[in-house]
């Protein structure tokens, strides 16, 4: 059974410092549970840099590239022009993690929604998907997806919220990821989101090293739990973890375009 069940990590942070020690382990890890490939995500210039250069020494991974809101502070003039060099580089599937981010509020709300408006921007020319970074600031993403995301293919990462915001996020044609939280007992706001949504608009991910699922919480996160979120999804649906595993693989496909 397992072997059947191919399964995708669409958001991972494995350049983390965290996984110096068993970076190798980890990956075996996944593949043995059919993680068979894995997103890895950059949150600045240089993690941006790293995603590329870890997707170049690993069949099984793929990289998005971008600059996430709590780190749109200090940045060089030309970082467009770097996300953009960085953006067609080998198996570069899209633009992020990007977004809003209102509880950490590391920089001015408008800088932020300049910076991810201008790489929106980038997204639309380049033909590239963008995967969605949005933290206590639901009103302002979805303002600005509505007015600039138009078109655009896209994930809202880690996705939570209720069923109404849901609903604002798949109106814009965008997917919802969900991760560690919807196998919380108490995320029962997610658990009818992830019950409710349209088979064809879920996608998974682990956010490695963060958010690790049930019963690993508050231990560190790792993509061969992806298969956890899976399985809680499954569940909530009343549908074989097969026919959830297949839906999801496709899903990704077509957003990312593999
Ligand atoms: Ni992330």
């Amino acid at each position: 059974m397992n072997n059947v069940i191919r399964l995708i990590d669409s958001h991972t942070h494995l350049g983390a410092p965290q996984f110096d020690p068993d970076r190798t382990d980890v990956l075996e890890r996944a593949r043995a549970a059919g993680v068979v490939r894995i997103v890895e995500i950059g949150y600045d210039l240089a993690t941006s840099r790293a995603a590329v250069a870890l997707a170049a020494q690993h069949e099984s991974i793929y990289a998005v590239i971008g600059v996430q809101p709590n780190h749109v502070a200090d940045l060089p003039d030309d970082w467009l022009d770097q996300v953009r060099a960085l953006a067609q580089q080998p198996k570069v599937l899209a633009i992020g993690e990007i977004g809003l981010d209102y509880y950490w509020n590391a920089a001015p709300a408008a800088v932020q929604e300049a910076c991810f408006r201008a790489q929106l921007d980038l997204a639309r020319t380049l033909r590239l998907p963008v995967v969605i970074h949005s933290r206590d600031a639901r009103d302002d993403t979805i303002r600005v997806l509505r007015d600039a995301a138009r078109g655009l293919s896209g994930i809202m990462h880690s996705f939570s919220g209720d069923w109404e915001y849901a609903r604002a996020c798949l109106d814009v044609g965008f997917h919802l990821s969900f991760s560690g939280p919807i196998t919380f007992p108490k995320a029962v706001n997610l658990h009818d989101v992830a019950r409710r949504a349209p088979l064809d608009r879920l996608l998974i991910e682990t956010d490695s090293p963060y958010l690790a699922p049930h019963p690993f919480r508050g231990k560190r996160n790792e993509p061969s739990y992806v298969r956890l979120i899976a399985e809680r999804i499954a569940a909530l649906r009343g549908i074989p973890l097969d026919d959830l595993a297949l839906a999801i693989w496709r899903n990704a496909e077509e957003v990312f375009g593999l």
